[in-house]
């Protein structure tokens, strides 16, 4: 696979093309941002294990029947993946309250939902990704009632599935936030999953275990990124 030109640089990736149009190259890096920007920093080694973790997940994700833009893992940081246009939506589900759904609705961080809910944000941070519902969506022709269908549908397979995975590392999901791409017209998984787009908890002692502990200066970020890892059988540095 020949890494061409640089397509675009995001706030954690940069998106290469490759010699064949339907792929491109997606380089993880090791920047964090939060706040739609406002705040920046590192994370040692995130790169690498958001890659990995992303690509262990989604394999798993697409073998459970949903498809995905996951093609191949190049090394620690870069991996293939099918070249999609994006749906402009986060796509968030919550298993338990926590964050802007706690702020927004007074409901205390922790209180389990009686059910999974979902939620999207229109992607677009001039606007902050202000929240949206599916008839916004619609109306704005960001995505089909078709494709919403197919969205949601996915999505609450994603979280059943995200949710035996993180369980069998000691950990409890508690909402996380995804993206979808179009491919030749069909719906498929894109972006990554990894502990930059989830919350994620430790069964035993509740502590934080992903990018909230860089958003609400915890410390331990790095510590928190490798061990969820670790947990999860994912090594680093086999290139
Ligand atoms: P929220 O409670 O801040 O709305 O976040 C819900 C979930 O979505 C949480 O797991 C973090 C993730 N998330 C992202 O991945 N990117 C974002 O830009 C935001 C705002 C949240």
């Amino acid at each position: 696979m020949q890494k061409g030109e640089q397509l675009y640089e995001g706030k954690a990736k940069k998106v290469f093309l490759t010699e064949n149009p339907d792929v491109l190259i997606v380089s993880y890096k090791d920047d964090a941002t939060a706040f739609n920007g406002q705040k920046k920093g590192t994370i040692v080694g995130k790169g690498a294990i958001n890659n990995r973790m992303t690509n262990h997940l989604f394999q798993i994700i697409e073998e459970e029947g949903v498809p995905t833009h996951y093609v191949q893992e190049l090394n620690d940081r870069e991996t293939a993946v099918r070249r999609v246009e994006i749906v402009p939506l986060e796509v968030i589900v919550r298993n338990i309250a926590a964050g802007s759904f706690s702020k927004r609705l007074g409901v205390p961080e922790g209180q389990e939902l009686s059910e999974p809910t979902i939620e999207f944000s229109y992607k677009n941070d001039k606007l902050g990704d202000p929240l949206i519902n599916s008839y916004f969506a619609r109306a704005l022709k960001l995505a089909t009632p078709s494709e919403i269908e197919t969205i949601k549908k996915y999505a609450f397979m994603v979280n059943d599935i995200l949710k035996i995975e993180y369980l069998k590392a000691g950990l409890q999901l508690v909402d996380f936030k995804i993206e979808f791409g179009r491919f030749h017209g069909k719906i498929i998984l894109a972006d990554e999953i990894s502990p930059d787009t989830c919350r994620l908890w430790d069964v035993e002692s509740g502590e934080k275990m992903d990018k909230d502990r860089f958003r609400r200066d915890l410390g331990n970020v790095e510590e928190a990124y490798i061990e969820v890892a670790r947990r999860m059988g994912i090594t680093i540095g086999e290139e």
